[in-house]
């Protein structure tokens, strides 16, 4: 199925590369995360006049400071505080004196020069329950992180959030990690470790572009009188109740993928560093919040049954083919994708249960999502979820493909998938739904 917006408009590229460039949305990287255009043609073509705009998945928050630019009032959930953490500062930009946060970045100089000619250690102790297989930062990069930790403890609180956010964003590019796409070590892709590294510049020049892109911001929104950006910090099966049934006006998301991106252990050290998390039991509650849960969580389950209000024949067999595949493969095979598959598919039944209590009648639901190749087993995750969607009170208006390759998939670069893609792409496509 294949389709057009009700002005005739097609999608743009849903992926977060344009990101990188626009005001705001280059704040922090996030790899999971949908294209700002894509949203911004959403909202043109499915609002007419001022809406609630709700994103159960939130990320890193696209969806909701599109909305709030425009005009709208944006709610989102997000379980990964980091994350939210992100996004909520986005939606303060507005709040943001260029002047005075200009100020501070000069402050901030003089302060991590004196930490540096001073004999004393940072005040500030890195996470105690951190642990990383190399040291995340070599002895002088950590003095001068900390350093700028202990800057960040005297700030108003606006002022230490755009420090933290500043920090957040680049903190990965001073280490001995990065994102390939997943978090690893720099030698393990033949790149150097960073014995030094001038962490007060990078975050200052971060903090500049902050205080650009908020003046921007201010002159861009279209406000109105008692709008409202909020994000929550916690999961949309549990807090959607909270939302007045009827609501909302246009739903806009990407969900996890079925290709068990891990966007916990991929923010493993923000989450530390930032004080969000200070255990592995937390870092595992947070796992088991996470749509779909993890392949990991689910692999070593006996049978995972799909929700009985599953009826569709197409998803049942499936999922049975991919459960009876490399049977030899034990914990790595079949069956352990087949649980993790039921798992997520039973999370789509959620997420359509509690999108269809906060949608008034007549409201668009846009969902962006990738298909998978389990086994070998092509999944048509769009088409699965659509189906569980129109039994749970939508019409299916269309599944849009605004583009038929997709990169990054944690599955198809690890040793685990077996068998090829017989000739299966990936895709990524955007599920267009109707409350009905
Ligand atoms: C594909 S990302 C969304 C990215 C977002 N569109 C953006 O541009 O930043 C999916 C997000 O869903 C979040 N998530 C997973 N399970 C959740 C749940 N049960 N409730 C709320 N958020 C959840 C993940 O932490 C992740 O940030």
């Amino acid at each position: 199925m294949h389709g057009n917006g009700p002005n005739g408009g097609a999608f743009r590229d849903p992926a977060f590369m344009e990101n990188r460039e626009a005001p705001i949305h280059r704040w922090v990287p996030w790899i999971a995360g949908y294209s700002k255009y894509f949203v911004e043609d959403a909202i043109t073509n499915y609002t007419s006049g001022p809406s609630i705009v709700l994103d159960p998945f939130a990320g890193v928050g696209t969806t909701l400071v599109e909305a709030d630019l425009a005009g709208h009032d944006a709610i989102g959930f997000e379980i990964n505080p980091y994350a939210a953490f992100a996004a909520r500062t986005k939606l303060q930009a507005y709040r943001i004196d260029q002047d005075s946060l200009l100020r501070t970045a000069d402050r901030f100089i003089n302060f991590m020069q004196r930490g540096a000619r001073r004999g004393d250690g940072p005040l500030t102790q890195p996470p105690a329950a951190f642990r990383t297989r190399t040291p995340f930062y070599s002895p002088k990069v950590e003095r001068k992180v900390l350093l700028a930790l202990d800057f960040i403890v005297d700030c108003p609180p606006l002022i230490a959030d755009i420090y933290r956010l500043a920090f957040a964003a680049t903190m990965v590019q001073y280490s001995n990690y990065s994102y390939e796409p997943s978090l690893g070590r720099k030698v393990t892709v033949g790149r150097p470790e960073v014995d030094d590294c001038d962490v007060a510049e990078t975050i200052r020049s971060k903090v500049l572009q902050i205080a650009d892109d908020a003046a921007w911001y201010r002159s861009a929104r279209r406000k109105r009188e008692h709008q409202r950006g909020q994000i929550l910090n916690r999961s949309f099966f549990d807090g959607y109740s909270e939302i007045e049934a009827g609501s909302v006006d246009l739903l806009i998301t990407s969900p996890p993928y079925l290709n068990n991106y891990h966007y916990n252990r991929n923010t493993r050290p923000h989450l530390y560093w930032l004080g969000f998390c200070s255990s592995p039991r937390e870092m595992k509650h947070l796992e088991e919040l996470n749509f779909g849960t993890y392949w990991q969580n689910a692999r070593d389950q006996e049978h995972v049954d799909l929700d009985p209000c599953i009826e569709d024949a197409t998803i049942r067999e499936t999922l049975s083919t991919l459960r009876k595949k490399n049977p030899d493969k034990g914990l790595y095979g079949g069956n352990g994708w087949a649980n993790y598959a039921a798992r997520y598919f039973n999370d789509c039944v959620r997420f359509a249960q509690g999108a269809a209590s906060c949608l008034r009648s007549g409201a668009t639901a846009l969902v962006v999502i990738g298909n998978s190749i389990l086994q070998g087993v092509p999944i048509p995750t769009d088409r699965f979820l659509a189906k569980i969607a129109e039994s749970h009170g939508f019409d299916i208006v269309a599944i849009h493909v605004p583009r038929n390759t997709r990169i990054g998939n944690s599955i198809l670069d690890s040793s685990v998938r077996a068998g090829k893609a017989n000739g299966n792409a990936l895709y990524e496509s955007v599920v267009e739904l109707r409350r009905s």
